[in-house]
């Protein structure tokens, strides 16, 4: 009802043809008509799509279906009627990269049947920014065993790609940059660059269905394969069911694919009626220390979460602009994660005072986040669901972070049906008790925070975590998620780490017994590019993740106190996968920008032309110093201080550019105010 009265849409749902002759081709275009999508039927009664961007031939696609034990889904099939539909809508969020989002697009439906009397609809949208299409199945089955999907993406010729390599159990990968002809198995996003399109491969409104991934039958011929259930069948459906789409975004820079909103368009509009308790938010936690081994979750005298340290969370947050606190390690059950687990989400450690903790909370007006970490007992955790999150809701909490750091009982997946079932029901819980989600070990964004807004971010790949603990995340790495994992949706990678080489944790006698040989392990990335990823890396629960006595008096930390995660629109500048990236962001009067490198050191060139015209901005500009001594570093290797950093202030307008300048591994971050405080000072740290 509220897209007929707000917005522009022509349902032309023309019945074009009663009976459609296999040789004849029907093509559908993009609104700007640079990608063309064209269909034929093979001899065999299958549907290829031939995708072709500014004319240049891209890829063939096998629409080939799913395959069933009760019925053909995948063959024999003759077209009935063909259908065609534009759209042209805008619609608005509750919090995104932009609140306003349009829709415009051209669809095509091909309604066919098969000698089974299966019914299948091969439903296709053509956008400027790609395609998506989605099978819809009518059978007169019960229900159907589906035992593979035939779906191929057939390139015309070799390019290079950006992906994790397949798995059905993590995303905790590293991404690899490779010929696409090369690469065996991938996850998605899976982007791509061929002759001069940039494109990415992945799936919209995953839901009770398990995800794909890409394997390389022949070539430059990649197959989906789904997550299998623990019965090596794929999934169990009722006879009727729609599979979630599968989606090519594309554009001619790689900043395109960043800037798209076809995973969002490609998803139902928002199934909560009463959304007022879901806003963006940013926050710090005890969380840090556990990683780098300083605390501990488990309730021992380096335990975390105590009453005392929860309050001095609470503390620095009020008086820092800060949102939330994540508590981890507040409830009983850690000293047995990862064996014979049982995680208790009701009751707290006795050194934790959850009453007291919740009431000076909310005193202080800061949210309480609680953390489940089920350790993969899905089904434990589900039992508890509903209890817990009601009195979660009760004691004001308004997010809980999950983990799924484990294996789930009886050999189910991580990313199979059952496991994309249980995260979705976590979602809908949370909804009814008004709690946000920050979902770790994930199943993959897929756009579902469109119509579960308060799905708000999650982990779904190498977060900062590992920095802790292994050799960490590269600047290259960081330069390529924006390009790949984020493509998804946002993510919680949890940055800000300023003390880059662990001096302080060095100083704990836990840290040796948590991880051993710890010289590998630091932040191989600059000070002012730790800043610069609060705005690059997009996630609407924006993380200072370091412990707090690193922020406490350090000059640089007022840029979290200035940044703002609801933001109202966003732009990915420039940038290439793996070596830099560049991105403005506004909320409210102010507005953001983040830059990082690769390992080059990098000037980019960006003009303000997105600040509103005639108004003068004040820019308070985090930069990395480019006189920073050169250091060992804890591996031995010598660098510049990654630690070093300056930071001044510009009058700015609307007609001005400004050179980002970044050492290797490095970045910049800006804000811009609307207010002058005519601040000449530069101050200069390490
Ligand atoms: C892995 C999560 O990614 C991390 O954030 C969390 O601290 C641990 N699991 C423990 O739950
Ligand atoms: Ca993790």
């Amino acid at each position: 009802m509220r897209i007929f009265m707000t917005t522009k849409v022509f349902l032309l749902g023309i019945a074009l043809l009663a009976s459609v002759s296999c040789s004849k081709n029907t093509v559908l275009t993009s609104p700007d008509g640079k990608i063309t999508v064209e269909q034929t039927m093979t001899e065999t009664g299958t549907t290829e799509l031939d995708v072709s961007v500014s004319g240049d031939h891209l890829m063939k696609i096998s629409a080939a279906g799913l395959e069933a034990l009760e019925a053909d889904l995948s063959e024999g099939f003759f077209i009935k009627k063909i259908k065609r539909a534009k759209v042209d809508d805008t619609w608005t969020q509750p919090w995104g990269e932009n609140k306003t989002i349009t829709d415009c697009h051209n669809e095509l439906a091909l309604l066919m049947q098969n000698r089974d009397g299966v019914h299948l609809t091969l439903r296709i949208r053509a956008f400027d920014d790609g395609i998506g299409f989605r099978y819809e199945y009518e059978t007169d089955a019960d229900s159907l065993t589906v035992i593979d999907e035939n779906t191929r993406f057939i390139f015309a010729e070799d390019g290079i790609c950006w992906s994790i390599p397949g798995s059905f159990e993590t995303y905790e990968l590293d991404v690899r940059n490779q010929p696409i002809s090369v690469t065996e198995t991938a996850n998605t996003p899976f982007t791509f660059k061929v002759g001069g399109a940039y494109g990415s491969i992945h799936e919209a409104a995953l839901y009770d269905f398990p995800e794909m991934n890409l394997h390389r039958c022949d070539s430059l011929d990649f197959i989906t394969k789904l997550a299998p259930r623990p019965d090596g069948c794929k999934a169990h459906m009722p006879g009727t069911f729609s599979t979630p789409w599968r989606t090519i975004q594309l554009a001619d820079k790689a900043v395109g694919l960043i800037n798209s909103s076809l995973i969002l368009n490609l998803n139902a509009p928002c199934a909560i009626d009463d959304i007022s308790w879901i806003r963006p938010q940013k926050y710090v936690g005890v969380w840090w220390g556990m990683h780098l081994g300083t605390h501990t979750w488990t309730c021992d005298e380096r335990h975390g979460a105590t009453t005392e340290n929860a309050m001095r969370h609470i503390d620095f947050a009020a008086a820092n602009n800060i949102d939330g606190v994540l508590f981890e390690g507040w409830n009983k059950g850690w000293e047995h994660w990862g064996g014979r687990q049982h995680f208790d989400y009701c009751t707290p450690y006795p050194d934790f005072d959850l009453e007291k903790v919740a009431a000076y909370a909310k005193e202080k007006g800061v949210s309480l986040w609680m953390h489940n970490e089920t350790g993969g007992s899905i089904f434990e955790y589900e039992a508890a669901l509903d209890t817990a999150f009601a009195m979660y809701s009760a004691l004001g909490t308004e997010v809980v972070k999950t983990g799924y750091a484990g294996g789930m009982p009886g050999g189910i997946l991580h990313h199979s049906q059952r496991a994309v079932q249980h995260y979705q029901k976590v979602v809908e819980t949370a909804a009814k008790h008004h709690i946000m989600i920050d979902a770790h070990e994930p199943i993959k964004e897929t756009g579902i925070r469109r119509t579960w807004p308060n799905m708000m971010t999650r982990e779904g790949a190498k977060g900062m975590e590992w920095n802790a603990w292994s050799k960490g995340n590269s600047s290259e790495y960081l330069c390529t998620i924006p390009f790949v994992r984020l493509l998804s949706g946002p993510m919680d990678y949890t940055p800000g780490v300023f003390d880059i080489y662990f001096k302080r944790a060095a100083q704990y006698p836990g840290r040796e017994e948590w991880n051993g040989d710890n010289s590998q392990c630091y932040i191989k990335t600059t000070l002012a590019r730790q800043i610069a990823n609060w705005v690059i890396l997009y996630s609407p629960l924006q993380m200072a993740c370091d412990l707090i006595e690193n922020y406490e008096g350090h000059p640089a930390f007022q840029f979290f106190r200035d940044f703002d995660p609801d933001c109202e629109w966003s732009e990915a500048l420039a940038g290439e996968p793996g070596e830099y990236i560049v991105v403005a962001r506004r909320a409210g009067d102010r507005f953001f920008l983040g830059a990082g490198t690769g390992n080059e050191a990098r000037t980019v060139k960006v003009p303000l032309d997105f600040l509103e015209d005639g108004k003068v901005y004040q820019a308070d500009i985090y930069a990395d110093d480019p006189d920073a001594p050169v250091i060992t570093q804890p591996d031995g290797t010598r660098a510049p201080d990654k630690t070093a950093y300056k930071i001044y202030h510009k009058e700015v307008t609307s007609s001005d550019t400004l050179d980002i300048s970044m050492s290797a591994d490095g970045g910049q971050a800006v804000v811009l105010l609307p207010d002058i405080k005519s601040d000449s000072s530069t101050i200069s740290g390490k």
